[in-house]
């Protein structure tokens, strides 16, 4: 393959001919605006994603050795060019490259940090579709978040935890990294015998030979790509179809196995509940993962099947279930708008409690409201964190679902069931922001809110009155 020199921008470069600078591969200036971004214009996060094209469909093709954990594999991305491309990144960290082709031609490429900077042999014109085929080998390992935690790729005893909110996707495959970008998954996963790979959407079929299984799961619902899970383990299977006709598939560390059953057993009457409240369930499979993953101490929502580091108990199944409507069905546009999809999550916990025989919304909020001015509840606002170090921090959860609360009491349960569904069924399979939730609420209930949110979401420290 043709391999393109790490080249740093130089002045002598950037009067090198655009024509010219193709054809010697060169990564310097082309005609402006021809490059895609290097971000999606986060500013929590402004390496992740990548501008001038979206990702139509991932096809994933792994092979992981659980010893060696050695990960050998392909992407195959399908993409619309947003714009004239003469250059565009995808978000990948650590592994090698080994070839990058772009519709079945070699492509030129390059490192630079977390971003592989692909440059095809011809110009990609806008509307374009395209295909981007990347070889790629090594030992992945997760990535440290600003707050200190890790997520991506993570390596267990028998196998990896593989959840990527906000950055890891790029550590197990080349990604446009960002939520705002959704798009359909293919998975063919091959695992030493014995072991099994979970990933989301529906399980097509395994296949045993030569002590390889290897598993292919689909997704075709749009899925962000940090939602994508590949977890590896010694599993017990447990599948089943509900009432409602979703396909559900449970895969549980013998480890924890007696703390998850009554916990899983739970799960369709969780989502029935959920059902009625958030609308019908958005996908067609459902499940959990439940891992052994001592040094993680999160669980995440991912798509249609969301991965616990070890046996979940009920408000948690509750809450990342909650996340299949809020945050995997609608999803962020930007990651300050993170309460969105933890405060509604945290919320969907408060009523579950409530409707089940435990506490009222209305004394969680008091017992939390009760909390002095100097708790780090009321350190920073839910609706502005103000950096990426924040956005899983207690005034997210804790204080975003208090803001719904005080929306809820402003406008009447009633309307406050038909805000939660009109947003759900309007932003199905697509995005919603903080502003466009504030007019969905302001429409549907015929109220002025604008102040509510404000003092809720943006005002820095501890509100003046409940
Ligand atoms: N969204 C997850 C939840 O259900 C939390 C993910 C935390 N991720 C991390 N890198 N700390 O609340
Ligand atoms: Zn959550």
């Amino acid at each position: 393959p043709r391999r393109q020199p790490a080249r740093r921008r130089t002045a002598a470069l950037a009067t090198v001919p655009v024509a010219v600078a193709a054809l010697i591969g060169a990564a310097g200036p082309a005609a402006p605006g021809t490059t895609g971004a290097s971000g999606a214009g986060d500013p929590y996060f402004p390496l992740s994603g990548n501008g001038g094209y979206h990702v139509r469909h991932y096809d994933l093709t792994l092979r992981y050795d659980t010893t060696s954990r050695r990960l050998d594999a392909t992407a195959v991305l399908t993409a619309r060019a947003t714009q004239r491309l003469t250059r565009f990144d995808l978000d990948l960290k650590g592994l090698k490259v080994t070839s990058v082709t772009v519709d079945r031609a070699t492509a030129a490429f390059r490192r630079d940090g977390q971003e592989l900077v692909v440059t095809p042999r011809h110009a990609l014109r806008p509307g374009r579709e395209f295909r981007v085929a990347v070889a790629y080998h090594g030992t992945p390992e997760p990535v440290t978040d600003p707050d200190g935690s890790a997520d991506g790729w993570i390596p267990t005893d028998d196998g990896a935890f593989v959840a990527g909110e906000p950055q890891g996707a790029m550590t197990w495959f080349p990604a446009d990294n960002h939520p705002k970008d959704k798009s359909s998954y293919d998975f063919t996963i091959t695992v030493p015998e014995g072991r099994t790979a979970v990933a989301n959407g529906v399980l097509l079929g395994r296949r045993t030979a030569h002590g390889r299984t290897t598993f292919r799961w689909r997704e075709t619902r749009p899925m962000a790509a940090y939602l994508a899970t590949a977890t590896i383990g010694k599993f017990q299977i447990e599948r089943y179809t509900t009432r409602d006709g979703i396909q559900v598939y449970n895969a549980v560390d013998a480890r924890e196995a007696r703390a998850a059953a009554p916990v899983l057993r739970e799960l369709p009457s969780v989502l029935e509940w959920e059902s009625t409240l958030f609308g019908p369930y958005p996908f067609r499979a459902a499940g959990s993962i439940v891992d052994h993953a001592p040094d993680v101490g999160y669980a995440l929502e991912t798509q249609t099947r969301p991965v616990y580091d070890s046996a979940p108990d009920l408000a948690t199944l509750v809450h990342e279930n909650a996340h299949q409507w809020f945050g995997d069905s609608v999803s962020l546009t930007a990651w300050q708008d993170i309460w969105l999809n933890e405060g509604f999550a945290t919320y969907a916990e408060w009523l579950y409690t409530e409707q089940h025989g435990g506490r009222s919304a209305q004394q969680a909020f008091d017992a939390l409201y009760a909390r002095p001015a100097s708790d780090g509840l009321w350190a920073y606002p839910p609706g502005d964190p103000g950096s990426g170090a924040r956005i899983f921090g207690t005034p997210v959860y804790a204080r975003g679902a208090m803001a719904l609360h005080e929306l809820r009491r402003a406008v009447g349960d009633k309307d406050f069931r038909r805000v939660l569904r009109a947003w759900t069924t309007g932003h199905r399979g697509g995005h919603g922001t903080t502003a466009q939730f504030v007019r969905l609420a302001e429409q549907t209930s015929g109220k002025q809110l604008k102040q509510l949110f404000h003092t809720w979401l943006y005002e820095p420290g501890k509100p003046d009155s409940a």
